[in-house]
């Protein structure tokens, strides 16, 4: 394992990412919560900060237990906190060290620089610069502008490195990341999807025995892939259950619910679509909607659950980003992020919690899906939002308007994915909005309501940029949910970016 501590830098998962994708398995903790380093840890990786070492509440963690013990990697302010901490100065530098800079000078013959070239391109961000280094830093890199952009602690398995070899425009990032995890720490690269199975598949048969376990299944990726490894553990003593809010795509429950039983998953789908309408019944206002439909979906599950004998464990889709104790760039306090799943669920089941997947990156979690043959087509899914169309359909919900909208997305989707863009765009939604307008069809004229397409390129939803969809595809979608569409005679395209438009309307 190799232990990455975080001091706030927006970059620290990237690492973790790069040393994941050598195969090499990797924890990320607190700068201020060290865990123990026992010989599990075969290396550290420092990372960057938004804090100056020469702030005031700067993090200063005591390294004593890491250095000369356990090959050290500093990045950025872990090379600058190494150096200002060991008799070097760290200054506010003279021009701004940001974006692309080259590698001038490479000690080849230094273990960490090996097979870098010269003149190698990478990536600077930071407005500090270590201006003295102590007596027993070597230089080992500089660019132009800064002259110790990497240094070895002479006599001592410790490394610094200015510049960020986990962003893509280090181009050979990549080499020096292997240099420190695989040459110097010598971890094995044998952390892979089929062995992530294989140990997770024993963990669980060990953790769970022959206890009875609930799972909620969406239709999404993570549910999913946490399904069928529990399956694989436990068979048919995980008992999964697939609701049907009435507001999901169009024939998307049967059609889901029909590939989970293929899968050979022991699942109930229960069609609760009803339940959901009247329960939203008059409602129109947005947080409201996600009220109603959160609590309905709690009562149906909540009986579901009951129906099975003696269940003990609830089971969860949770992933890593989800438990990543954070580090707050406002004070060196950790804050942890709660999970959007977790407070969902009444506290009286007293369950216990299993998640399978909660050291999973999302693209590990697909990565495991397709060595476990899940169908690509669950594992590829666009993210859809629990409310599902519920928040599409702008202010109250009937059934006429569930129909126009089903119709409407299923055009759009299938548009998408028989062009080839379904793969280009991160999320896409047909939104029907509250509003009618005139128009002509033959010699009539009609008057009927307005959809909206949105389709976004986004990595994590929390920003996003509309897609630029060729105006051609944008042409024949508007022009078949117009024609087949019963009650739409206008489309609009959505331009907005994320933030400050979010990327549902509701
Ligand atoms: P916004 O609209 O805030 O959405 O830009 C960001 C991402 O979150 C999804 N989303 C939700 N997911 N329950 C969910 O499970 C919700 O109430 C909800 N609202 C938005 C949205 O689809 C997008 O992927």
């Amino acid at each position: 394992t190799i232990l990455i501590l975080d001091f706030g830098s927006q970059y620290t998962q990237l690492i973790a990412r790069r040393v994941r994708e050598l195969n090499v398995y990797c924890e990320i903790h607190p700068f201020n919560k060290i865990p123990e380093i026992t010989p599990w840890i075969k290396g550290v990786i420092l990372s960057g900060s938004p804090f100056s070492v020469r702030d005031k509440n700067a993090p200063y963690p005591d390294l004593s237990q890491i250095r000369s013990k356990v090959p050290l990697l500093a990045v950025c302010y872990g090379a600058q906190y190494l150096a200002q901490t060991s008799g070097g100065e760290v200054m506010p530098s003279k021009i701004r060290e940001y974006g692309r800079a080259n590698l001038g000078f490479i000690d080849i013959t230094n273990l960490l620089m090996k097979g870098l070239s010269q003149g190698s391109q990478v990536w600077m961000s930071h407005g500090d610069t270590i201006l003295h280094k102590p007596d027993h830093f070597k230089v080992i890199a500089s660019t132009a502008d800064v002259d110790i952009a990497g240094f070895q602690v002479e006599g001592e398995p410790t490394w610094g490195i200015q510049f960020h070899p986990e962003v893509y425009h280090s181009t050979e990032g990549a080499v020096l990341l292997k240099n420190f995890i695989v040459g110097i720490c010598g971890c094995h690269q044998d952390w892979t999807p089929a062995s992530f199975i294989e140990s997770t598949v024993a963990e669980l048969k060990a953790q769970l025995g022959n206890d009875q376990v609930l799972l909620g299944l969406s239709g999404g990726v993570d549910s999913s892939v946490a399904a069928v490894l529990l399956h694989k553990a436990i068979g048919r003593n995980l008992h999964c259950i697939f609701v049907d809010n009435g507001l999901l795509r169009k024939d998307e429950f049967a059609r889901v619910l029909d590939s989970y039983q293929h899968m050979g998953l022991n699942v109930k789908g229960v069609d609760a679509a009803e339940r959901f309408l009247e329960a939203l019944h008059g409602i129109s206002e947005p947080e409201q909607k996600r009220k109603a439909i959160g609590k309905t979906f709690i009562d149906v599950f909540d009986h579901e659950a009951h129906l099975i004998s003696d269940v003990k464990w609830l089971a969860q889709g949770t992933i890593y980003p989800d438990v990543i104790e954070s580090v707050s760039v406002n004070g060196p306090s950790a804050t942890i992020k709660s999970h959007h799943n977790v407070g969902g669920l009444p506290d009286y089941m007293k369950l216990k919690v299993v998640e399978p997947l909660k050291s999973l990156f999302k693209d590990e979690v697909r990565r495991v899906g397709t060595t476990l043959g899940i169908d690509p087509d669950i594992l590829n899914r666009h993210p859809f939002p629990g409310p599902g169309l519920g928040i599409r359909i702008l202010g109250e919900i009937t059934r006429e308007k569930i129909r126009i909208l089903q119709e409407a997305d299923a055009i759009f989707i299938d548009g998408l994915k028989s062009s080839g863009l379904y793969k280009e765009v991160w999320q896409a939604a047909v939104i029907l909005l509250p509003v009618k307008s005139v128009g002509v069809m033959g010699d009539e004229r009609t008057y009927e309501y307005v959809v909206a397409l949105r389709a976004v390129g986004s990595t994590d939803g929390m920003t996003a940029d509309w897609s630029h969809l060729p105006y051609d595809f944008l042409a024949k979608v508007s022009n078949d949910i117009i024609n087949k569409v019963k009650g739409v005679n206008r489309v609009v395209y959505d331009i907005s970016s994320k933030p400050p438009a979010t990327i549902e309307w509701e």
